[in-house]
């Protein structure tokens, strides 16, 4: 397994990161316990450390099977990566969405950071949670008093890393003048590459590391998915566009094309795409979702870097592909 810095923070991470909104089942149709708990294990045994979720996959339900799965393997060898903001205990903050009888808020007023801080550790059966990231940004919070509780936490051993998650460079900016921050963590895979424009070099400069999501477009860019495929009751892909027959149909053309390069690294194409993700300059770590143990076996070999000529070579590609 390949390990890098997070940040300044002094913590190690692995390049791949097991993220775990699946495993909440809320938007994913419904989760398997066992399963989910026997995912993770298998990435932590395979070397992969860090694991990321939030009190909002699944309402907790996610927090807790993190909490089942790391138990019995050493504190320190695991990184534990949750976040903050996305609430439902209070009407305070921006409304963000309602789910059955939730109401979910942008919060991230000190106070409310406090309460959700005690709960994530409660589910996630530790006494410090490694990175600590705001989910969602709250409009009607001054980022300073975010970062001051943050902070607080940090220096209380709550903590012992401050990220965000969905900010622009004009709030990671903020952040920075107010606090210590060692991670971002935006939407990145070889569809949606806004982040290259801005974020992506300020991060760099800033020594913010860069952890992807939704690094294999949900599922889109793992080489795998049958056009075919019915996403059973409450799986969001039922109604997202990218998920349509014609469209998985197109997607799979597109990485046919990557075939030499397959060949070239000996790794399939779940493990290129990663490997894809975490070679770009300023990716620290590409997280993947994963519900099955096989699941995660399949991507370790995708921690490996790809040479800047190969990249470009496939970027060629996706951009002919794009027009
Ligand atoms: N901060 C945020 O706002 C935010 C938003 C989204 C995600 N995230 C984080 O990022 C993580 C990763 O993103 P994601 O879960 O949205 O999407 P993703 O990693 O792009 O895709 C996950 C899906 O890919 C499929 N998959 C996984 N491993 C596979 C394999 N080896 N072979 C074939 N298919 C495989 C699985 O679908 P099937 O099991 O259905 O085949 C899985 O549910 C999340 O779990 C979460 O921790 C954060």
């Amino acid at each position: 397994m390949l390990y890098r810095a997070l940040g300044n923070s002094g913590i190690q991470v692995s390049a791949i990161g097991l993220g775990t909104w699946a495993i909440g089942g809320t938007w994913w149709g419904g989760t398997d316990e066992a399963d989910s708990i026997a995912a993770l294990r298998r990435g932590l045994d395979l070397g992969i450390n860090l694991i990321d979720t939030a009190p909002v996959y699944g309402f907790g339900l996610s927090e807790e099977l993190v909490g089942k799965a790391i138990k019995g393997y050493d504190r320190d060898k695991v990184v534990v990566a949750t976040k903050v903001g996305l609430a439902w205990h209070t009407t305070e903050g921006q409304l963000f969405f309602e789910m059955g009888d939730k109401r979910v808020y942008r919060c991230l007023r000190p106070a409310s950071i406090r309460h959700e801080v005690e709960q994530s550790l409660r589910r996630l059966g530790v006494d410090y949670i490694d990175l600590y990231q705001t989910h969602w940004q709250d409009s009607t919070t001054p980022i300073a008093d975010t970062m001051g509780a943050l902070m607080e936490l940090k220096a209380e051993g709550k903590i012992r890393a401050i990220g965000v998650s969905n900010a622009s460079v004009a709030q990671l900016r903020e952040y920075l003048a107010a606090g210590e921050l060692d991670s971002n963590q935006p939407l990145y895979n070889m569809l949606d590459r806004g982040l290259e424009a801005e974020a992506l070099p300020f991060c760099r400069e800033h020594a913010i590391s860069i952890l992807s999501y939704s690094s294999l477009a949900l599922g889109l860019l793992t080489g795998t998915m049958d056009p075919g495929r019915q996403f059973g009751e409450g799986d969001q892909r039922r109604r997202n566009p990218r998920f349509t027959p014609e469209n998985i149909a197109r997607m799979n053309g597109l990485l046919e094309q990557f075939a030499p390069f397959r060949a070239q690294y000996g790794l399939d194409q779940t493990q290129l795409t990663i490997a894809w993700t975490i070679s770009r300059p300023g990716v620290t770590c590409a997280l993947v979702g994963v519900r099955h143990a096989r699941q995660t076996e399949a991507l370790a070999p995708g921690a490996v870097e790809i040479a800047a000529a190969d990249l470009a070579a496939m970027d060629a590609i996706i951009a002919g592909f794009a027009a």
